[in-house]
C-alpha cells in the first residue's frame, strides 16, 4: 500500500484535526513536514509525528522553495493565507487539500482554480460536510429518487451564540478586512452543500442580512473595554469572557478557546489570562471591530425551478437543519450536539419513517459530523487513483460554489437579484 508523505502548512485547529486523523491511518499517511511560527506548535508536531529538524520550519517559503519531496500538501493557514502557499505548491506540482475557504477574493480563488488545471495537480477543499454520514445519506436517498423530484430546500445554519462571540465576533472572523464576509467564511459549506444534494445549477441569488446585535449600540452602560477590568454587569452578561475564556466546563469547548485566544499549543492559565488584557478575545463583546453579519438570509432558484433558502444566524444553541420537500415525500433533518436524525413523511403512505444515520455523526465531537474523518478517508483513495466518490469536488466545482457566495454578496449589497451565469461572465 502506497503510503502518502505530507507537509502540513499551519498547525492550528484545522491542521491538527486532519493530522490526528491521518495518525491513526499510518499505513496510508505519513506527515514529514510543518510549517508554523508558534514553536510550541511545530515542537508538538514535530515530536507526534516524529519528524526530522530540518523539516519544521517557521514559515512555509522554507519547505515549498525546496524540490518536492511529498505527495500532498495541506494549507491550513488563516484564509488570508492560503493563496500565497497554495500557488506556490501548485507551482511545485503538489497536490493539496485545502482548507476552505479557497481564498477571500472571486479573483484568488480563480487563480488558484486556473493554475491547479493548467498545471494537472488535485486541489481539494475541505467542504467537509459532504463527507459526513448525515448528508451523504441525504444525497443518496435524493439519488435514489426516495423523495421524488425535489421541488423546495429550506435550510439553517444556527452558528450559536457563543460560538459567534468567539470566532465572529472576537475571533478570526470577526472583521471582513482581516479574513472574509461571513457567508465565505462560514457558510461556503452551505452554497457548496445545496447544489452538491439538490444536483442542479443555482440560477439565480439574492440577499438579505446585518449586524445587528453585536456593536457599540448593545454595550451595557460603564462596561469597559476589557471584562477582565472588571465590568458592572459579569454577573449577568452572557458573553463575559472572563466565563468563557478562564471558567468553561466543557473540556473540548475549553481547549477551542484557550488554545485560541493564545495560539499555544498548551497554554498556561497565565498565558489565558494574558490574552485577557492582550487580544481581542478578552475584549467587550460589544466593542470589538467586528463587521461580519451576524444574520443572513440567501434565496436560491435552481434549474427547474427549485427554489432553496438558506438562513445563517447567530442567536440560537447551534447546529444545521436542512429539510426537503420532494414530489413523493418531506425530509427532515437535523445536525447538532444533541441530535442527528434524518426523517421522512411518505405521501403514499402517511407515515413519518426514521432513517438511520450510524455512528460517529454528532456535531462537535464527531468532528464537523464526521465530515472530517469522511474526508480524510475518501482523500486517500482519490490520491491514490483507486477511484473518486462524488462527494470529492474537482477544484473547478468547489470554485463555482464560492462564486455563488460572491454573487449572494454582491445581492446583498446592491439589493439586487443577481443572474449567476451573467455573474461568471462579469468575472
Ligand atoms: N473546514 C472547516 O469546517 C473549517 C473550520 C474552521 C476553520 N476553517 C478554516 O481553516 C483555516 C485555519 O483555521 P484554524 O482555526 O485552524 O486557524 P488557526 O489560527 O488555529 O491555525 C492557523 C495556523 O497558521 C499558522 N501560520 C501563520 N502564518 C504562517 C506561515 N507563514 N506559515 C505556516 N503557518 C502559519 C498560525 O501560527 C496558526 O497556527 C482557516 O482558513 C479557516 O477559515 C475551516
Amino acid at each position: 500500500m502506497k503510503k502518502l508523505k505530507v507537509i502540513l502548512i499551519g498547525a492550528g485547529n484545522r491542521g491538527e484535526a486532519y493530522t490526528n486523523l491521518m495518525l491513526k491511518l499510518p499505513e496510508k499517511y505519513e506527515v514529514i513536514a510543518v510549517a508554523d511560527p508558534e514553536v510550541t506548535r511545530r515542537e508538538h508536531f514535530k515530536k507526534l509525528h516524529n519528524m526530522a529538524e530540518e523539516n519544521c520550519c517557521k514559515h512555509y517559503d522554507e519547505l515549498l522553495s525546496r524540490e518536492k519531496f511529498a505527495d500532498l500538501v495541506i494549507i491550513s493557514t488563516q484564509d488570508k493565507l492560503h493563496y500565497d502557499p497554495a500557488m506556490k505548491a501548485i507551482e511545485k506540482g503538489y497536490d493539496i487539500l485545502l482548507e476552505k475557504p479557497i481564498a477571500p477574493t472571486a479573483k484568488e480563488c480563480l487563480e488558484i482554480t486556473n493554475a491547479a488545471v493548467k498545471k494537472g495537480v488535485r486541489v481539494i477543499v475541505c467542504t467537509v460536510l459532504r463527507y459526513t454520514p448525515l448528508y451523504g445519506t441525504i444525497k443518496q436517498l435524493i439519488k435514489d429518487g426516495r423523495l421524488g423530484d425535489i421541488v423546495s430546500v429550506n435550510h439553517e445554519e444556527c452558528v450559536g451564540n457563543l460560538h459567534q462571540s468567539h470566532s465572529f465576533v472576537r475571533g478570526n472572523w470577526g472583521n471582513e478586512g482581516r479574513s472574509a464576509c461571513m457567508l465565505l467564511a462560514k457558510s461556503c459549506h452551505d452554497l457548496d452543500l445545496l447544489p452538491w444534494l439538490i444536483g442542479k445549477k443555482c440560477k439565480k441569488i439574492q440577499s438579505f442580512g446585518s449586524l445587528s446585535y453585536f456593536n457599540a449600540a448593545h454595550a451595557p452602560e460603564g462596561a469597559p473595554e476589557r471584562c477582565i477590568e472588571g465590568c458592572p454587569h459579569a454577573e449577568t452578561c452572557l458573553y463575559n469572557a472572563v466565563d468563557i475564556y478562564l471558567h468553561t466546563d466543557n473540556p473540548a469547548e475549553r481547549v477551542w478557546y484557550q488554545t485560541t485566544s493564545t495560539l499555544k499549543q498548551d497554554p498556561t492559565e497565565e498565558e489565558v489570562v494574558q490574552a485577557q488584557w492582550n487580544t481581542q478575545y478578552g475584549k467587550c463583546v460589544y466593542k470589538c471591530d467586528n463587521d461580519v453579519v451576524d444574520h443572513q438570509t440567501v434565496n436560491m432558484l435552481f434549474e427547474d425551478n427549485i427554489t432553496a433558502t438558506f438562513t445563517m444566524n447567530a442567536f440560537n444553541r447551534g447546529g444545521r437543519f436542512l429539510n426537503v420537500f420532494g414530489t413523493k415525500a418531506e425530509l427532515r433533518s437535523a445536525l447538532s450536539n444533541e441530535e442527528t436524525s434524518i426523517r421522512i413523511f411518505d405521501f403514499d403512505t402517511r407515515q413519518w419513517s426514521e432513517i438511520d444515520v450510524g455512528e460517529g455523526s454528532n456535531e462537535l465531537t464527531g468532528g464537523h459530523g464526521g465530515g472530517d474523518a469522511g474526508i480524510v478517508q475518501c482523500l486517500y483513495d482519490y490520491l491514490t487513483d483507486q477511484g473518486k466518490t462524488d462527494a470529492i469536488p474537482t477544484i473547478e466545482e468547489s470554485c463555482h460554489n464560492h462564486i455563488l457566495v460572491f454573487a449572494a454578496e454582491e445581492a446583498r449589497h446592491n439589493g439586487t437579484i443577481v443572474d449567476v451565469d451573467a455573474f461568471i461572465e462579469k468575472l
